[in-house]
């Protein structure tokens, strides 16, 4: 396989092929993530919950990023693997200014990941903008934005009723400023597939937003099953029936490629 490119990803959006991405924290899951051909790593800062066992996100340094953006990037250069690096820019590494969420970019870019992901709508876009005009491919997210869950005031489905004409304004405003990618979390699956029809130069990727997406994203260690708590409504777990990890990454794939998963009366909302 050809290394993931911004263009390929685009090529992928425009053909309709799925995307196809999940999260990954060190170097010997990145690697097998690649192997199974897995077209893009997240290092999420899901990290926080799932490596160093915080209860939210919010405590997640940017020091901590850099480190495990690291790991992944390393394990994916020992095999020369093609999947497309992004980074999760941690809470507080952007919201000061443009310029702060510049330099925390820029050590995320340093540390390997080929784009970095920020959280939120609205005053996000002047960041976004900032960011891809200086040579940094951004993915955008909104929906249930896990370092605001406080404000949010809980992990709960964003952008029902009133709220989805908001949200669809606010990705709007986030393609045009230059945003290549957008996760869509904890959204009505029928509102995520109405902005996937209508961006035309931003892939939305779903995690609890139905099938409708251009892609779907998982945190790795959900979906093999590795999970103290609660399973989220919109996980499936693959080494349920995989003989072990890399049958169940590739299961994984296969199923975003082939738009098994996620099966809408399930994972959905
Ligand atoms: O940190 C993370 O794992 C994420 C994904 C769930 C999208 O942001
Ligand atoms: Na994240």
């Amino acid at each position: 396989r050809k290394p993931l490119s911004l263009p390929r990803l685009a090529d992928m959006h425009a053909r309709g092929e799925k995307i196809s991405m999940l999260t990954a924290y060190d170097a010997t899951f990145a690697a097998m993530a690649d192997a199974a051909g897995i077209d893009c790593l997240l290092v999420g800062d899901s990290l926080g919950m799932v490596c160093q066992g915080l209860n939210t996100t919010v405590g997640v340094s940017l020091d901590t990023m850099r480190y495990h953006t690291d790991s992944v990037s390393r394990g994916l250069r020992r095999v020369q693997g093609t999947a497309w690096l992004i980074a999760d820019l941690p809470f507080g590494s952007y919201q000061e200014s443009r310029e702060q969420a510049l330099r925390s970019a820029t050590v995320l870019m340093q540390a390997g990941a080929h784009m970095v992901k920020l959280e939120g709508g609205g005053w996000t876009t002047e960041t976004v903008r900032f960011l891809v005009e200086r040579g940094i491919p951004v993915c955008a997210h909104l929906g249930l934005t896990p370092q605001t869950v406080r404000a949010l005031g809980g992990y709960r489905v964003q952008g029902k009723g009133d709220a989805g004409a908001l949200l669809k304004q606010q990705a709007h405003a986030l393609q045009d400023a230059g945003a290549t990618m957008l996760v869509l979390e904890m959204v009505p699956a029928a509102l995520a597939a109405e902005l996937t029809a209508e961006l035309k130069h931003c892939a939305t990727i779903g995690i609890g937003a139905g099938k409708g997406t251009a892609g779907q994203v998982l945190v790795l260690h959900d979906m093999l099953g590795i999970n103290l708590g609660k399973m989220p409504k919109f996980v499936r777990n693959f080494m349920a029936d995989a003989p072990g990890v890399l049958p169940a990454l590739k299961a994984y794939v296969q199923a975003v490629k082939d738009g098994s998963f996620p099966d809408d009366q399930l994972h959905a909302w």
